[in-house]
Order: structure tokens, then sequence, then C-alpha cells
């Protein structure tokens, strides 16, 4: 199992962030480091990037380098040894109005400057019967994927139905497989196997072992990851 942990844009305060990170550092045994990943603002990477934990940028650009004021390179995240990126996570779909085209440019970037994409999907309603509807459009501009070129490459599909999201509604264990399940049929056919699927929406200290399921390969954790309480549980089960 793979734990990312999302901060979103928190805390405010350097310090704070600092001394986040050291909680977390100081409650995971040496040999677990790598099996967690923390995804804190861009501004706090460079303090993080040397420890040991693996660093995701939360968002990155489709372009390398030029005019593009405001934005960040996926190759300035290589030189500071950044290896994953959150794509797509539905606050950048609903705040800077991200497109399924675009999420998926970024990923072809990113994967070409060899990060590794935390590609996130999932449906705005809990209306059962468009949900796979309107997951499988919002990869379907993904096919590049089938390419050979990037046929061995590694990506994380996490998906996080909106509606679950900050909410203290998590989707039931049993609809998440379901998808899981789709989404393996989906790449299957093309043979792209190289992924790895997670789950995020209201996840906690409480509930999260019972998303532990031979589909899921990990999870993806937003406020939660924030207080120290629930981020020690959840290490205790990283190192037990
Ligand atoms: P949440 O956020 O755990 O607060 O629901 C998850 C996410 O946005 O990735």
């Amino acid at each position: 199992m793979i734990f990312v942990f999302n901060w979103k844009m928190n805390p405010t305060k350097k310090e704070e962030a600092k001394s986040l990170f050291g909680f977390y550092y100081q409650s995971l045994k040496k040999k677990n480091l790598k099996k967690i990943i923390i995804a804190p603002p861009f501004l706090y990477l460079p303090l993080f990037f040397k420890k040991g934990i693996p660093l995701a940028a939360q968002n990155c650009f489709y372009q390398g380098k030029g005019p593009y004021t405001g934005e960040i390179s996926p190759l300035m995240l290589k030189s500071f040894q950044i290896k994953y990126v959150i794509l797509g996570h539905s606050e950048r779909r609903r705040y800077a109005k991200e497109t399924n085209e675009e999420v998926a440019k970024k990923a072809k970037v990113a994967i070409e400057n060899n990060l590794t994409p935390i590609i996130c999907f999932g449906e705005e309603k809990k209306e059962k019967n468009l949900r796979e509807k309107n997951i499988f459009s919002q990869l379907k501009p993904f096919s590049f994927l089938f390419q050979k070129k990037f046929s061995q490459k590694k990506i994380f599909l996490a998906y996080e139905p909106v509606w679950a999201i900050g909410t203290g509604l998590p989707c039931p264990l049993v609809e998440v497989e379901r998808i899981a399940l789709k989404i393996k049929k989906f790449f299957g056919q093309e043979n792209f196997t190289n992924y790895l699927f997670l789950y995020g929406g209201s996840l906690n200290s409480n509930n999260i072992r019972n998303y532990y399921s031979s589909l899921v390969d990990g999870f993806l954790i937003g406020g939660a990851s924030l207080k120290k309480k629930e981020v020690k549980k959840i290490l205790t089960l990283v190192n037990s």
C-alpha cells in the first residue's frame, strides 16, 4: 500500500510546515520512509527534498520552459529530485478550470520527463448511473498512454469522487472496487498495466483500514494529512 498525503494549500507558515514534516519523519520507521509520499505546496518542496521521504508536487505545467508566468515546469521539479506530481485534482478542475485535455497534456509531459503522475479522476455527483460514463470521458484523453513508448511508464490513477472529498462521506469500498475493476478492464485491453490504483475521499485513521483490498494499491489523503493525531495513527499502520 502506498499512502499519498496531500497537504493542499496548507499550512500557511514555513515553520508549521517544517514541524509537520518533522512529525511525519519521526513517526516513520526508517525502512518505511519510501512507503509514503508527501505533497506539500510548491514553496516547501525545497525544504524537504533531501530527507528521504518521496515528495509530490500538486501540479505542473505542460511546457518545459518559456513565457508562462506563474507556472512550474516538470523540469524544475526534476531538478529538485521530485519524482511525483498530482495532476487533475478536482480542486484544480474546479478553481483553475483545468480540463481533461489539459490534465492529459500535463501528464504526457510529466511522464516524458520521468515524473510519475498521480492522475485524479472521479465524478462530481453521486449519480450511480452516470458514474462510469463521467469517469471514462475524463480518462479518454489519456489514450496516449497506449502508445508503445508509454506502455511501460508507471502512473498512479487516483479515484476521487468529488462528492466524497472533504465531506466525511467516503465512497463505499464495493463501489471503489467496481471502478477499480472497470479501470483494469479498460487499460488491460490495451495492455497498459503499469499503474497503481488509489482511492481518495474522506479517508481518516478510523476508516482507512476498511479500504485495504487487493484491488486498491494505495490512498490519497487530504484533510487528515494535516492533523498530527491522525497522521500518527495512519503512520502506525504504515509501520506495522
Ligand atoms: P480529503 O481530500 O481526504 O480531505 O477528503 C482528499 C483529496 O482531496 O485528495
